[in-house]
């Protein structure tokens, strides 16, 4: 090399590595400057947790936001967290920033679904495995389930009708497992089927319990049923590899998937995947099927509107001795309305858990590392700004659609639930069949809200089913 052009090359490369270290400099000196958020964070270790629980947990977290603003920090459950209401700082978190924040979840949670659920991973497995979870819930995929999820709903509903009275959320929480069964296994035999069930519920039960490993506690006993659970699902696969059926259920793309190495997928990723996504699926489903029911319920005028959409499709189907089709889920906007306004009112997933995985700077705030982020949901869908009186159910505010990420009852960005389109369907189903031949009514006086942890009415809402036949 000349001399000359040596020069220039010592030259650049100085002036690169000027720019490069002022650059640095100027990034740790605005992180210096960034303050934390403003908000209180209470005991020693506890934080505020107790008076989280010791009150409806949004009014906890309103509170806190009129107070403070719409970012605040708080310290709940032996975590430092910034709570954020709005629904930028919910994007660049769940979206723009989604990298800087990374799921997280109890260990003793994630022993009892499964290391290997998507949802507690990032990156290249999480996109890899989501990929297959989202292609089994597609609307191509889930339009071949309408047939299924309709015997589902109507042997549900019969086996409702009665002098007794049920609890409204623990039937739609069968409902909704026997769906998450169907779209994941397809036709699965009874036995089988009722062995997932019942190992399941003790899983179910012990989740919110206490994480003891002492023997005869819910938790230990959660933590022996989810290996039978792995163990009947280790069957399934075998019997299915045996008959070497290519199904195209969720099962099936598990066991299809291969990568560009030609890596496939061993038997612990599949098991925890497909008890991942049926714990995903349940709850979530059966808490908003059950407010759908009271707000239907409280509001006569909403049970005939329904009504009026849903008897015209049911007796066409009735003269035809027809069922029900993809095609007309898709025409049922009056209904899809009151779906999408009972989400936004009942707010199920009321907030998600990140964690900052290095000191991040959001509006002039820090947010040190390690420290948890809760984009509160429940907050923004409630906000005044975005939904005019949002205390009233009012469907017809869905004609528009809402501001972007104003409405996020399913989240948003890369974690977004794939399980969307399927939850929805589901609902439209069954308020077809509900509301075209039967009629309910809430038994008791209690109102009110419980969490386990999703909000449900209170006691699940007890009721008692007519079919309208026979009134
Ligand atoms: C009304 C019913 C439902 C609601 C309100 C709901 C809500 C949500 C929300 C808010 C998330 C994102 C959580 C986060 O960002 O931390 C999520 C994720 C997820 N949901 Fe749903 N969900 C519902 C039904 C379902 C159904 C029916 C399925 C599957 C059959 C499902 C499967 C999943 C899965 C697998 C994830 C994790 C996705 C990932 O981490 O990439 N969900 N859901």
């Amino acid at each position: 090399m000349e001399k000359g052009g040596f020069l220039v090359y010592v030259i650049s490369f100085l002036l690169i590595l000027l720019i490069y270290i002022l650059l640095k400099r100027n990034e740790r000196e605005s992180k210096r400057k960034a303050k934390l958020p403003p908000g209180s964070m209470g005991w020693p270790y506890i934080g505020e947790t107790l008076q989280l629980y010791s009150q409806d947990p949004s009014v906890f977290f309103t509170t806190k936001q009129r107070r403070y603003g719409d970012i605040f920090k708080t310290y709940l459950l032996g975590c430092p967290c910034v709570m954020l209401a709005s629904p930028e700082a919910s994007r660049f978190v769940l979206m723009t920033q989604a990298h800087l924040f990374k799921p997280t979840y109890p260990k003793s949670k994630e022993n009892l679904i499964g290391p290997s659920a998507l949802f507690f991973h990032q990156g290249e497995y999480h996109s890899r495995l989501r990929k297959l979870v989202q292609g089994s819930m597609s609307p191509d995929a889930i339009r071949n389930l309408v047939t299924g999820i309709e015997a589902i709903a109507v042997s549900a509903l019969d086996s409702w009708a009665g002098e007794h009275v049920i609890n409204t959320f623990n039937e739609m929480k069968k409902f909704s497992f026997e769906v998450g069964i169907l779209t994941i296994f397809g036709h699965l035999e009874a036995c089988h089927k009722e062995e997932l069930k019942r190992n399941y519920s003790i899983v179910d039960r012990g989740y919110n319990s206490f994480p003891s490993n002492l023997p005869g506690t819910p938790y230990k006993k959660a933590l022996l049923a989810r290996k039978r659970l792995s163990k009947i699902v280790g069957e399934i696969i075998c019997e299915r590899k045996e008959k070497r059926s290519l199904e195209k259920d969720l099962l099936g793309c598990l066991l299809n998937f291969k990568d560009e190495k030609g890596e496939i997928l061993n038997e612990d990723q599949i098991a925890d995947n497909i008890i991942g996504v049926l714990f995903a699926a349940q709850d979530t489903t059966a808490s908003a099927m059950t407010w759908i029911l009271k707000y239907l319920y409280d509001n006569p005028k909403l049970v005939e509107t329904a009504k009026a959409e849903q008897k015209a499709i049911y007796m066409s189907n009735k003269e035809s001795d027809s069922q029900l089709t993809w095609s007309q889920t898709r025409k049922m906007p009056v209904t899809r309305k009151m779906i999408l306004e009972t989400l936004r009112m009942a707010s199920i997933i009321s907030f998600t858990f990140r964690e900052a995985v290095a000191d991040v700077e959001y509006k002039g705030y820090l947010i040190p590392k390690g420290w948890k982020v809760m984009p509160l949901f429940r907050n923004i869908h409630h906000s005044p700004e975005f939904f005019t009186d949002p205390q009233k159910f009012n469907s017809s505010r869905f004609e528009n659609a809402p501001k972007p990420n104003t409405f996020m009852p399913f989240g948003t960005g890369v974690h977004a639930c794939p399980g969307n389109e399927l939850a929805k369907l589901e609902m439209l189903v069954m308020i077809h069949h509900l509301v075209s031949k039967f009629r309910w009514e809430v038994v008791g006086s209690q109102r009110g809200i419980q969490y386990g942890p999703f909000p449900v009415p209170m006691h699940g809402l007890p009721a008692r089913f007519s079919k309208e036949s026979t009134i």
